[in-house]
């Protein structure tokens, strides 16, 4: 098969700039983007006239094969069939999350390295720490030196089963810091996540609905305030994962105001559900919506989306974690023993799209910032990803802005039988996804093999480390000379 490809007449999209443009791909890599174009008969051409030509999406959060969540049952998507649903919504990589083996980074890198063989699209890890001793901390070094990561995640809830506390929140950011590796947390108060399931079960409230209760919006607010705090302590960047209440984000505009380098992520079913579906009588149907920090009451929303317009939030991920009815029933008697999340990885891009962009909040251009090149700048994977530029990568979506989407279980690629946004339609359908320069998206049509993505490594010292003191000294900034006192108090 051909391995030239010609994208011709579309409106080309970067973060920066948009203009009127062909792009020219051979052997997986973009080569020359300019009006007209000629080549030879052996190409293979797109006509994309009328619509927009944009990098293709990458999610920096999502959870494949995996057991976070849950009490020991996998997730029902693994690299295959999760990145084939991403590739059909136009998303081309992700960064999934390592889960370490009891505590250990070594084993659960490994682990991974193998459920990602079967990969049909690019990807990249973080790579949780939930504990700490000599052995994490030289794991750590090795997987920034050595295996292409560049970020960590600390867990603030899920007590006693994956959280942290503050000491060793402030050793990992310290060590973090020293590696030039993001710190990136899930922000929720767990002690008090735990006190307030116990008094959900006391009160007698069983079903999903004591999930949102058992954990406001406060929790997270609390945690976010602290990780972020604690970071300023350390003066490292931090990043953090799913913001899903107002709470939340107002601590992170505010340290972002006074200059601190704070990224916060908003996921799709913060910015486009709300907890109504929580207190659905029909079990099955609210079980659906059970994730961890909550799918928040209607305002918060609409704050997310107002300030993601804003650029007080980054980029936009999903949080993609898939069950199907049979496993979320694991909690018909107990809320806490719902299997935590939701899907998003193939809805994520249109969903972005007929929000923010069809509903008139962002530009274009914006939208393939949030969706990609931000993700690829923070993760110091730009431009060979996140852009339309000679040279980078040809992970491509093409989007017609008048067509629809349709979202629907009975249609969708994921494993799961349910669909949080079952029947959702809008404006704006992604037509083409071209992966390394193979259209593997056409025609409503996946042309996807196992084997075929790439481990994208991830190097330490991305932008947000600029200028930064990376002096392994807690709070050198604000240290001044010790007071000379005399050695008599009398
Ligand atoms: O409920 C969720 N979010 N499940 C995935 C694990 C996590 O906390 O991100
Ligand atoms: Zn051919
Ligand atoms: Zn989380
Ligand atoms: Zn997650």
């Amino acid at each position: 098969s051909s391995n030239k490809l010609l994208i011709k007449g579309g409106t080309v999209v970067n973060a920066h700039h948009q203009q009127v443009a062909d792009v020219y791909v051979e052997n997986g890599i973009i080569v020359n983007v300019q009006p007209n174009i000629v080549v030879e008969d052996d190409v293979y051409v797109i006509d994309a006239t009328g619509k927009f030509v944009m990098p293709g999406g990458i999610d920096p959060h999502t959870h494949l094969q995996n057991e976070i969540g849950s009490m020991g049952i996998e997730t029902v998507d693994d690299f295959f069939s999760g990145q084939a649903a991403a590739l059909a919504g136009g998303t081309t990589m992700h960064i999934d999350f390592i889960m370490p083996i009891d505590g250990n980074l070594t084993a659960g890198f490994e682990a991974y390295e193998n459920k990602a063989k079967k990969s049909c699209m690019d990807y990249g890890f973080h790579v949780a720490i939930t504990k700490w001793d000599e052995d994490v901390s030289r794991d750590m070094e090795i997987l920034v030196k050595e295996k292409g990561i560049n970020s960590f995640k600390f867990f603030m809830a899920y007590k006693g089963i994956v959280m942290v506390n503050d000491e060793l929140l402030l050793q990992g950011f310290k060590k973090c810091k020293s590696l030039g590796a993001l710190a990136m947390v899930h922000a929720e108060n767990g002690d008090a996540v735990h006190a307030g399931q116990q008094k959900m079960i006391e009160f007698g409230i069983t079903g999903p609905e004591g999930h949102p209760l058992s954990r406001p919006a406060l929790l997270e607010g609390e945690a976010t305030s602290r990780a972020i705090r604690l970071a300023n302590f350390v003066n490292t960047p931090l990043y953090v994962v799913h913001v899903m209440s107002i709470d939340a984000m107002e601590e992170i505009a505010k340290a972002r105001k006074s200059g601190q380098r704070v990224i916060g992520e908003p996921i799709v079913s913060g910015l486009a559900l709300d907890d109504s579906w929580l207190w659905h009588p029909d079990f099955k149907t609210a079980a659906k919506y059970v994730m961890s920090p909550p799918i928040r009451s209607k305002g918060h929303d609409k704050a997310l989306r107002a300030a993601l317009a804003t650029g007080l939030l980054q980029l936009v991920g999903t949080d993609h974690c898939a069950w199907n009815s049979t496993q979320k029933a694991l909690g018909i008697d107990d809320f806490r023993q719902i299997p935590n999340g939701v899907n998003g990885i193939e809805e994520r891009m249109h969903l972005v799209w007929d929000t923010m962009v069809e509903s008139g909040q962002i530009s274009v251009t914006d939208y393939v910032r949030v969706t990609s090149t931000e993700c690829a700048r923070i993760f110091n994977i730009y431009p060979r990803k996140g852009a339309i530029l000679p040279g980078s990568d040809a992970d491509i979506i093409i989007l017609n802005p008048n067509s629809s989407f349709v979202i629907t279980a009975k249609s969708h690629h994921s494993r799961s039988d349910t669909n949080v946004y079952e029947g959702r339609k809008g404006k704006g359908k992604i037509e083409v996804t071209i992966a390394g320069g193979r259209v593997v998206w056409e025609n409503n049509e996946l042309k996807v093999v196992p084997g075929a993505g790439k481990y994208i490594q991830m190097d330490p010292f991305s932008y947000l480390f600029d200028g930064l003191d990376k002096k392994d000294v807690i709070y050198l900034n604000s240290l001044q000379a010790p007071v000379k006192r005399a050695k008599s108090t009398t």
